[in-house]
Protein backbone atom coordinates (compact mmCIF):
# COMPACT_ATOMS: atom_id res chain seq x y z
CA UNK A 1 0.00 0.00 0.00
CA UNK A 2 2.54 2.62 1.02
CA UNK A 3 4.82 1.91 -2.06
CA UNK A 4 1.68 2.33 -4.35
CA UNK A 5 0.85 5.83 -2.79
CA UNK A 6 4.34 7.20 -2.90
CA UNK A 7 4.42 6.56 -6.70
CA UNK A 8 1.32 8.09 -7.07
CA UNK A 9 2.60 10.69 -4.88
CA UNK A 10 6.11 10.83 -7.20
CA UNK A 11 3.73 10.79 -10.42
CA UNK A 12 1.94 13.98 -9.26
CA UNK A 13 5.34 15.74 -8.67
CA UNK A 14 5.89 14.68 -12.16
CA UNK A 15 3.67 15.72 -13.65
CA UNK A 16 3.42 19.41 -11.62
CA UNK A 17 7.24 19.49 -12.76
CA UNK A 18 6.62 19.42 -16.25
CA UNK A 19 3.58 21.80 -15.99
CA UNK A 20 6.11 24.38 -14.56
CA UNK A 21 8.44 23.69 -17.03
CA UNK A 22 6.33 24.39 -19.96
CA UNK A 23 4.27 27.39 -18.41
CA UNK A 24 7.10 29.19 -16.63
CA UNK A 25 10.66 27.77 -17.75
CA UNK A 26 10.16 27.21 -21.86
CA UNK A 27 7.61 30.28 -22.66
CA UNK A 28 10.15 32.97 -21.83
CA UNK A 29 12.89 30.91 -24.02
CA UNK A 30 10.09 31.14 -26.62
CA UNK A 31 9.58 34.45 -26.55
CA UNK A 32 12.61 35.31 -26.54
CA UNK A 33 13.46 33.33 -29.59
CA UNK A 34 10.62 35.26 -31.75
CA UNK A 35 12.32 38.71 -30.08
CA UNK A 36 15.20 37.86 -31.80
CA UNK A 37 13.66 37.69 -34.89
CA UNK A 38 14.00 41.19 -36.67
CA UNK A 39 10.98 41.45 -39.47
CA UNK A 40 12.32 44.59 -40.37
CA UNK A 41 15.27 43.16 -42.50
CA UNK A 42 12.96 40.81 -43.94
CA UNK A 43 12.93 41.52 -47.92
CA UNK A 44 9.61 43.36 -48.78
CA UNK A 45 8.61 40.38 -51.12
CA UNK A 46 8.10 38.05 -48.18
CA UNK A 47 5.83 40.80 -46.04
CA UNK A 48 4.08 41.32 -49.01
CA UNK A 49 4.25 38.91 -51.98
CA UNK A 50 4.95 35.48 -50.43
CA UNK A 51 1.88 34.69 -49.18
CA UNK A 52 -0.11 34.80 -52.38
CA UNK A 53 2.82 33.80 -55.20
CA UNK A 54 5.10 32.22 -52.69
CA UNK A 55 7.97 32.71 -50.60
CA UNK A 56 10.49 32.61 -54.18
CA UNK A 57 7.71 33.25 -56.62
CA UNK A 58 6.90 29.64 -57.60
CA UNK A 59 2.94 30.70 -57.69
CA UNK A 60 -0.26 29.12 -56.02
CA UNK A 61 -3.17 28.49 -58.17
CA UNK A 62 -5.39 27.92 -55.50
CA UNK A 63 -5.38 31.60 -55.43
CA UNK A 64 -4.61 32.17 -58.91
CA UNK A 65 -1.39 33.73 -58.31
CA UNK A 66 0.70 32.73 -61.05
CA UNK A 67 4.61 32.09 -60.92
CA UNK A 68 6.67 35.53 -61.02
CA UNK A 69 10.22 33.73 -60.90
CA UNK A 70 11.90 34.34 -64.66
CA UNK A 71 9.31 37.25 -65.77
CA UNK A 72 11.50 40.19 -66.61
CA UNK A 73 12.13 43.22 -64.92
CA UNK A 74 10.63 45.78 -66.89
CA UNK A 75 7.27 43.75 -67.62
CA UNK A 76 6.73 43.39 -63.81
CA UNK A 77 7.65 46.35 -62.91
CA UNK A 78 5.37 47.55 -65.72
CA UNK A 79 2.65 45.36 -63.93
CA UNK A 80 2.76 46.65 -61.08
CA UNK A 81 2.20 50.26 -61.97
CA UNK A 82 -0.98 48.87 -63.83
CA UNK A 83 -2.15 47.21 -60.92
CA UNK A 84 -1.20 50.10 -58.29
CA UNK A 85 -3.03 52.64 -60.50
CA UNK A 86 -5.96 50.93 -60.70
CA UNK A 87 -4.80 50.48 -64.68
CA UNK A 88 -5.49 46.58 -64.01
CA UNK A 89 -7.59 45.01 -61.30
CA UNK A 90 -10.26 47.18 -61.13
CA UNK A 91 -13.52 44.90 -61.51
CA UNK A 92 -14.81 44.08 -58.10
CA UNK A 93 -16.17 40.08 -59.75
CA UNK A 94 -12.81 39.36 -60.69
CA UNK A 95 -11.12 38.48 -57.08
CA UNK A 96 -8.05 37.28 -57.62
CA UNK A 97 -6.74 40.22 -59.61
CA UNK A 98 -8.95 42.87 -57.34
CA UNK A 99 -6.82 41.21 -54.45
CA UNK A 100 -3.38 41.79 -56.42
CA UNK A 101 -4.04 45.52 -57.11
CA UNK A 102 -5.05 46.22 -53.64
CA UNK A 103 -1.81 44.27 -52.06
CA UNK A 104 0.44 46.31 -54.02
CA UNK A 105 -1.68 50.06 -53.90
CA UNK A 106 0.21 51.57 -51.28
CA UNK A 107 3.75 50.38 -52.79
CA UNK A 108 6.00 53.02 -53.47
CA UNK A 109 8.64 53.36 -56.79
CA UNK A 110 11.51 52.65 -54.46
CA UNK A 111 9.87 50.03 -52.85
CA UNK A 112 9.04 48.25 -56.37
CA UNK A 113 12.70 48.71 -57.67
CA UNK A 114 13.32 46.41 -54.56
CA UNK A 115 11.14 44.05 -54.63
CA UNK A 116 12.18 43.59 -58.65
CA UNK A 117 15.40 43.69 -57.59
CA UNK A 118 15.14 40.81 -55.40
CA UNK A 119 12.51 38.61 -57.60
CA UNK A 120 15.51 38.76 -60.61
CA UNK A 121 17.79 36.77 -58.16
CA UNK A 122 15.07 34.18 -58.67
CA UNK A 123 16.09 30.92 -59.94
CA UNK A 124 13.26 30.43 -62.80
CA UNK A 125 10.88 27.39 -62.34
CA UNK A 126 9.60 25.99 -65.32
CA UNK A 127 5.44 26.81 -65.56
CA UNK A 128 2.93 24.25 -64.67
CA UNK A 129 1.81 22.52 -67.90
CA UNK A 130 -2.09 21.64 -67.67
CA UNK A 131 -3.50 22.83 -70.84
CA UNK A 132 -4.13 19.85 -73.31
CA UNK A 133 -4.20 20.82 -76.73
CA UNK A 134 -3.13 20.17 -80.39
CA UNK A 135 0.61 21.56 -80.64
CA UNK A 136 0.61 21.67 -84.76
CA UNK A 137 -2.55 23.12 -84.73
CA UNK A 138 -1.85 26.07 -82.19
CA UNK A 139 2.07 26.60 -83.86
CA UNK A 140 -0.35 27.22 -86.89
CA UNK A 141 -2.03 29.97 -84.72
CA UNK A 142 0.32 31.16 -82.85
CA UNK A 143 2.17 32.37 -86.49
CA UNK A 144 -0.57 35.42 -85.16
CA UNK A 145 1.00 36.01 -81.87
CA UNK A 146 4.94 35.64 -82.87
CA UNK A 147 5.21 38.86 -84.38
CA UNK A 148 5.03 40.96 -80.96
CA UNK A 149 6.04 37.65 -78.69
CA UNK A 150 9.00 36.19 -80.63
CA UNK A 151 9.37 33.08 -82.77
CA UNK A 152 10.51 31.53 -79.44
CA UNK A 153 7.47 33.09 -77.43
CA UNK A 154 11.09 34.86 -75.73
CA UNK A 155 9.45 38.19 -75.77
CA UNK A 156 9.71 41.72 -77.64
CA UNK A 157 10.86 44.69 -74.65
CA UNK A 158 10.34 47.21 -77.88
CA UNK A 159 6.91 46.01 -78.13
CA UNK A 160 6.10 45.89 -74.19
CA UNK A 161 5.21 41.98 -75.11
CA UNK A 162 6.49 39.69 -72.43
CA UNK A 163 8.09 36.28 -72.71
CA UNK A 164 5.23 33.33 -72.42
CA UNK A 165 7.93 30.61 -72.31
CA UNK A 166 8.12 29.05 -68.44
CA UNK A 167 4.86 30.47 -67.68
CA UNK A 168 1.95 28.97 -66.06
CA UNK A 169 -0.01 27.86 -68.43
CA UNK A 170 -3.50 27.62 -66.38
CA UNK A 171 -2.42 31.53 -66.11
CA UNK A 172 -2.06 32.69 -69.63
CA UNK A 173 -5.36 30.81 -70.32
CA UNK A 174 -6.87 32.73 -67.92
CA UNK A 175 -5.48 35.78 -69.45
CA UNK A 176 -6.06 35.62 -72.94
CA UNK A 177 -9.87 35.13 -71.61
CA UNK A 178 -9.80 38.43 -69.69
CA UNK A 179 -8.40 40.22 -72.59
CA UNK A 180 -10.96 38.62 -74.97
CA UNK A 181 -13.86 39.95 -72.33
CA UNK A 182 -12.75 43.30 -71.67
CA UNK A 183 -11.92 42.65 -68.37
CA UNK A 184 -7.57 43.50 -68.78
CA UNK A 185 -6.32 45.71 -71.58
CA UNK A 186 -9.61 48.02 -71.56
CA UNK A 187 -8.17 51.09 -69.93
CA UNK A 188 -7.76 54.23 -71.84
CA UNK A 189 -3.96 54.56 -70.29
CA UNK A 190 -3.67 50.73 -70.95
CA UNK A 191 -1.87 50.69 -74.53
CA UNK A 192 -0.20 47.86 -74.26
CA UNK A 193 -3.06 46.01 -72.85
CA UNK A 194 -4.97 46.92 -75.50
CA UNK A 195 -2.94 46.10 -78.37
CA UNK A 196 -2.87 42.44 -76.43
CA UNK A 197 -6.87 42.69 -76.27
CA UNK A 198 -7.27 42.83 -79.96
CA UNK A 199 -4.65 39.99 -80.82
CA UNK A 200 -6.63 38.18 -78.33
CA UNK A 201 -9.67 38.30 -80.55
CA UNK A 202 -7.76 36.55 -83.23
CA UNK A 203 -8.26 33.11 -80.99
CA UNK A 204 -11.80 32.18 -81.48
CA UNK A 205 -12.80 29.11 -79.05
CA UNK A 206 -11.76 27.45 -76.18
CA UNK A 207 -9.60 24.99 -78.70
CA UNK A 208 -7.72 27.96 -80.02
CA UNK A 209 -6.76 28.88 -76.75
CA UNK A 210 -5.55 25.09 -75.86
CA UNK A 211 -3.82 24.61 -78.91
CA UNK A 212 -1.51 28.00 -79.28
CA UNK A 213 -0.99 26.95 -75.39
CA UNK A 214 -0.03 23.70 -75.95
CA UNK A 215 2.36 24.86 -78.72
CA UNK A 216 4.09 27.53 -76.35
CA UNK A 217 4.10 24.79 -73.57
CA UNK A 218 6.69 23.28 -76.53
CA UNK A 219 8.93 26.09 -76.48
CA UNK A 220 9.90 25.84 -72.97
C1 LIG B 1 -3.57 38.68 -52.21
C2 LIG B 1 -2.72 37.90 -53.07
C3 LIG B 1 -1.58 38.59 -53.78
C4 LIG B 1 -0.55 39.33 -53.22
C5 LIG B 1 -0.34 39.64 -51.75
C6 LIG B 1 0.30 39.71 -54.33
N1 LIG B 1 -0.20 39.22 -55.50
FE1 LIG B 1 0.57 39.49 -57.35
N2 LIG B 1 -1.03 38.55 -58.20
C7 LIG B 1 -2.01 37.92 -57.49
C8 LIG B 1 -2.96 37.35 -58.42
C9 LIG B 1 -4.18 36.55 -58.04
C10 LIG B 1 -2.52 37.69 -59.72
C11 LIG B 1 -3.19 37.34 -61.05
C12 LIG B 1 -4.14 38.44 -61.42
C13 LIG B 1 -4.91 38.15 -62.67
O1 LIG B 1 -5.35 37.01 -62.86
O2 LIG B 1 -5.09 39.08 -63.46
C14 LIG B 1 -1.29 38.46 -59.53
C15 LIG B 1 -0.55 38.97 -60.58
C16 LIG B 1 0.70 39.55 -60.43
C17 LIG B 1 1.54 40.00 -61.51
C18 LIG B 1 1.21 39.97 -62.98
C19 LIG B 1 1.94 38.84 -63.63
C20 LIG B 1 1.81 38.83 -65.11
O3 LIG B 1 2.31 37.89 -65.72
O4 LIG B 1 1.22 39.75 -65.70
C21 LIG B 1 2.68 40.48 -60.94
C22 LIG B 1 3.89 41.06 -61.67
C23 LIG B 1 2.56 40.32 -59.50
N3 LIG B 1 1.34 39.76 -59.22
C24 LIG B 1 3.55 40.66 -58.59
C25 LIG B 1 3.34 40.74 -57.21
C26 LIG B 1 4.30 41.27 -56.28
C27 LIG B 1 5.70 41.72 -56.65
C28 LIG B 1 3.71 41.25 -55.05
C29 LIG B 1 4.25 41.79 -53.74
C30 LIG B 1 4.68 43.17 -53.77
C31 LIG B 1 2.38 40.67 -55.21
N4 LIG B 1 2.20 40.37 -56.54
C32 LIG B 1 1.46 40.46 -54.19
C33 LIG B 1 -2.13 37.83 -56.12
C34 LIG B 1 -1.34 38.53 -55.21
C1 LIG C 1 0.41 43.45 -81.32
C2 LIG C 1 1.34 42.72 -80.48
C3 LIG C 1 0.84 41.44 -79.86
C4 LIG C 1 0.33 40.32 -80.49
C5 LIG C 1 0.10 40.10 -81.97
C6 LIG C 1 0.07 39.36 -79.44
N1 LIG C 1 0.40 39.87 -78.22
FE1 LIG C 1 0.22 38.96 -76.41
N2 LIG C 1 0.79 40.64 -75.47
C7 LIG C 1 1.23 41.78 -76.10
C8 LIG C 1 1.51 42.79 -75.11
C9 LIG C 1 2.00 44.20 -75.40
C10 LIG C 1 1.25 42.21 -73.85
C11 LIG C 1 1.39 42.87 -72.48
C12 LIG C 1 0.08 43.51 -72.12
C13 LIG C 1 0.14 44.26 -70.82
O1 LIG C 1 1.11 44.99 -70.59
O2 LIG C 1 -0.81 44.13 -70.02
C14 LIG C 1 0.82 40.85 -74.12
C15 LIG C 1 0.45 39.94 -73.13
C16 LIG C 1 0.09 38.64 -73.39
C17 LIG C 1 -0.28 37.68 -72.38
C18 LIG C 1 -0.33 37.93 -70.88
C19 LIG C 1 0.99 37.53 -70.26
C20 LIG C 1 1.00 37.69 -68.77
O3 LIG C 1 2.06 37.45 -68.19
O4 LIG C 1 0.00 38.06 -68.17
C21 LIG C 1 -0.55 36.51 -73.03
C22 LIG C 1 -0.97 35.20 -72.41
C23 LIG C 1 -0.36 36.74 -74.43
N3 LIG C 1 0.02 38.04 -74.63
C24 LIG C 1 -0.53 35.76 -75.40
C25 LIG C 1 -0.60 36.05 -76.77
C26 LIG C 1 -1.01 35.10 -77.77
C27 LIG C 1 -1.34 33.65 -77.50
C28 LIG C 1 -1.01 35.77 -78.95
C29 LIG C 1 -1.43 35.25 -80.30
C30 LIG C 1 -2.82 34.84 -80.43
C31 LIG C 1 -0.59 37.13 -78.69
N4 LIG C 1 -0.34 37.25 -77.37
C32 LIG C 1 -0.46 38.10 -79.65
C33 LIG C 1 1.35 41.99 -77.46
C34 LIG C 1 0.88 41.13 -78.43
Amino acid sequence: MMRITSLSRLLRGLLLLMALATSSLFAPAFAQQYAAIDTSVQPLSNKICATCHGAYGQGNAVVGAPSLAGLESWYLKEQLIKFRDSIRGVEKDYIPAHEMRAAVAELSEAEMDEVVAYIETWDVTPGATTVIGDTVRGAGLYANCSACHGLSATGNRALSAPALVNRDDWYLRRQLKLFQSGYRGQHPEDIAGAQMRSAAQLLKSDEDINDVLAHIGTLN
